[in-house]
Formats: C-alpha cells, sequence, structure tokens
C-alpha cells in the first residue's frame, strides 16, 4: 500500500518544496510567527507559544499570547513576574503545570543568559518534552529537527498509507515524518505540516482537491484518506466524585489556593474534598444547600463534584481558605472547573 516511496513518481525528497511553496501562500498570520522565509522569530515568542499551544487550540492560545507578551515582553520579565499573577494571567487555559514550568523554565532562561540553541539544551528545561524541545529548536534556532504533534501524525499516516493504528504508530509515523524534512527551512516546514494538518488535510472530509500534497499522496491513490489515521478503541475514563463548597454573603466569597503540586496546582478556587475519595471537612459552619453537580474531563479521569452553597453566619470563622471581597472577585480568573461551579452556585 506504500504509493510513497523512492522509486514513486514524486519522490520524497519533493515533499518539502512542495509544502514549503504552498506554506509561502498560504500559511496562517499567527502573532507567534514570523512570516515565511523570513530570520526566525524571538525564541522567548516561540516557546511561550509552543507551550500554550499543547494541548489547546490556536483559537484559544491567540489572546493570552497577546495578553502575557504584552505584559512580559522578554523572557527576563517574565521571570521577574510574581508567581500569583502568572498563574492568574494563564487561568482558563488549562493544564496549569505548564504555568508553573513556565516560570521555572523563565527564571532558568534568564539566570542563564539565554535559551539553549539545541533540542538536548532545550529538553533540559521544565515541561519541554520532545515535542517542544524539536518545536522551538526548528522554529527559533533553524535546527532540523522533526516535530511530530496530531496535526503531523495526520499527514504522514496519510501521506504514506500508514495502516497501523495509534497510538501503536506513534514511533512509525515520527521516523516516517523524520525522512521528511529538509534541512533548509525547517521551521517553516513543521509549521507547514501544522498548518496543512488544521486547515486541509483535517480529520473529516480533507480538502484533497487543494491539497499541495495530493499528488505524492498514498491514501489518497488509494481512496482511504478519511480511514487514516486509524486508532485503537480508547478506554472509557475512569470516573472521580467529591463536594465542592461555595460559601458566600452579600459581601464576600470563600476561596482556597490549591496546592502547589498536582492537579490544578497553585491555583485559586472553591473548597473542595479530595478527588481521589478523600474526605475533606467543609471549609466553615453552615447550612449547605445542594445546586447540583458539574462534571470536567481531566487527561485521565472524568470528575464529578456536588456543589453545596451557603451562606454561613458572619461571624463564622473558616477553617480553611480565606473570605475574598466580592468586590475584587473575578470568576472569569478561575480555572475552567471553578468556573463552572460558580455557574451552578451562583
Ligand atoms: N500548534 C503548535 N505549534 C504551532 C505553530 N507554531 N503553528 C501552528 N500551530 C501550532
Amino acid at each position: 500500500m506504500r504509493v510513497l516511496s523512492a522509486e514513486s513518481p514524486t519522490p520524497l525528497r519533493a515533499v518539502a518544496p512542495l509544502l514549503l511553496d504552498w506554506y509561502d501562500r498560504h500559511a496562517r498570520d499567527l502573532p507567534w510567527r514570523a512570516p515565511p522565509g523570513t530570520p526566525a522569530m524571538d525564541p522567548y515568542r516561540v516557546w511561550l507559544s509552543e507551550i500554550m499551544l499543547q494541548q489547546t487550540t490556536v483559537a484559544a492560545v491567540r489572546d493570552y499570547f497577546l495578553r502575557f507578551t504584552g505584559r512580559w515582553p522578554t523572557v527576563e520579565a517574565l521571570a521577574a513576574a510574581d508567581d500569583a499573577e502568572v498563574m492568574a494571567a494563564w487561568a482558563g487555559l488549562g493544564y496549569y503545570a505548564r504555568a508553573r514550568n513556565l516560570l521555572a523554565t523563565a527564571r532558568a532562561v534568564a539566570r542563564a543568559g539565554g535559551f539553549p540553541t539545541t533540542r538536548e539544551g532545550l529538553q533540559a528545561l521544565p515541561g519541554v518534552g520532545p515535542y517542544t524541545s524539536a518545536a522551538v529548536a526548528a522554529i527559533a534556532f533553524d535546527r532540523a529537527e522533526t516535530v511530530v504533534d496530531g496535526n503531523v501524525e495526520r499527514v504522514v499516516a496519510r501521506l504514506f498509507a500508514v495502516p497501523t493504528p495509534l497510538p501503536a504508530a506513534k514511533r512509525e509515523l515520527g521516523t516516517l515524518a523524520a525522512t521528511l524534512t529538509p534541512a533548509q527551512r525547517p521551521g517553516d516546514f513543521a509549521q507547514a505540516m501544522m498548518d496543512l494538518g488544521a486547515t486541509i488535510c483535517t480529520p473529516r472530509s480533507p480538502a484533497c482537491g487543494i491539497c499541495p500534497l495530493v499528488e505524492p499522496c498514498a491514501a489518497r491513490a488509494a481512496g482511504i484518506q478519511s480511514d487514516l489515521p486509524r486508532r485503537s478503541p480508547k478506554a472509557a475514563k475512569p470516573v472521580r466524585t467529591g463536594t465542592v463548597w461555595v460559601a458566600l454573603d452579600a459581601g464576600r466569597v470563600l476561596l482556597e489556593r490549591r496546592p502547589p503540586k498536582g492537579l490544578l496546582g497553585g491555583t485559586l478556587g472553591f473548597p473542595t474534598t479530595g478527588w481521589d475519595g478523600t474526605d475533606l471537612p467543609a471549609p466553615v459552619a453552615a447550612t449547605w444547600q445542594d445546586m447540583g453537580e458539574v462534571r470536567h474531563v481531566f487527561t485521565h479521569f472524568e470528575l464529578r463534584l456536588r456543589v453545596l452553597r451557603a451562606a454561613p453566619e458572619p461571624a463564622a470563622v473558616p477553617g480553611r481558605g480565606d473570605w475574598t471581597q466580592r468586590s475584587g472577585f473575578d470568576a472569569g480568573a478561575l480555572p475552567g472547573l471553578m468556573r463552572k461551579v460558580w455557574t451552578l452556585a451562583r
């Protein structure tokens, strides 16, 4: 089934020129990008965008990126920022370990006097794994590294008609992707693969009629492009349950900062029980009203929290959390889970 090979009418080495030529005309205009073919962007902006784009869509990241770079225009400025301010600016983007690692990396880079310029050096930074190190090395430092995200896996699975299902196919797809990476303009090539996957080689109904790689595409030749990549059936996510308490009166709301490590670590929200079955006491003595349940999907489980609300006596002393003035309280600065809780409780 492999149509694309060294002997095929469109040889492997033609893929990068075809794609770069398309990218020169159709690259998406994104705030962290240098225009195609121009000198690379500031590594700070490349790194920041790639951290934000992990598990998060371009549409969701755009405004956060502009806000962060407006407020902290250099890695030194971010390194000097207050932890709580950065956590608050990150609120709503999800996967909060990224924000903690962001600060740790900014401080390490500021101390070192600049970003490492190799994939290996980059990967030693907190929160920088194989994907991000390859992306920053290619895009900011013009290294011929191969960047493989979900979009790239899909493009490669189709181009080579790889029948192996994901996730087992990951290594094979990475190896095939590496055979395409050019020595010239590897950063543009990486971003062109992502753009192709995001705009043309989409999961359902790929737009093969306008695809620059239609000619060498093995899946298209066999008419199976919409069936690839195959995927092994997913195991259902386990469900965990707990309780969240929203204590408020006309002027105040009771908030608690989560411990620095673990899910939503370091973020502000309403006091909850543990999410692994551990009981924790209600934050304050009150008569609680059941407001219903919120559901939130994390990477490895689904969380269902029973939302209890009360207006405690003014003299009641909380055993957990702190009273916050409602005038200074911005629910928009809470993580998504806690925003759902607030919407249900008020
Ligand atoms: N997703 C992750 N990184 C990206 C980039 N540099 N351009 C477009 N989409 C991306």
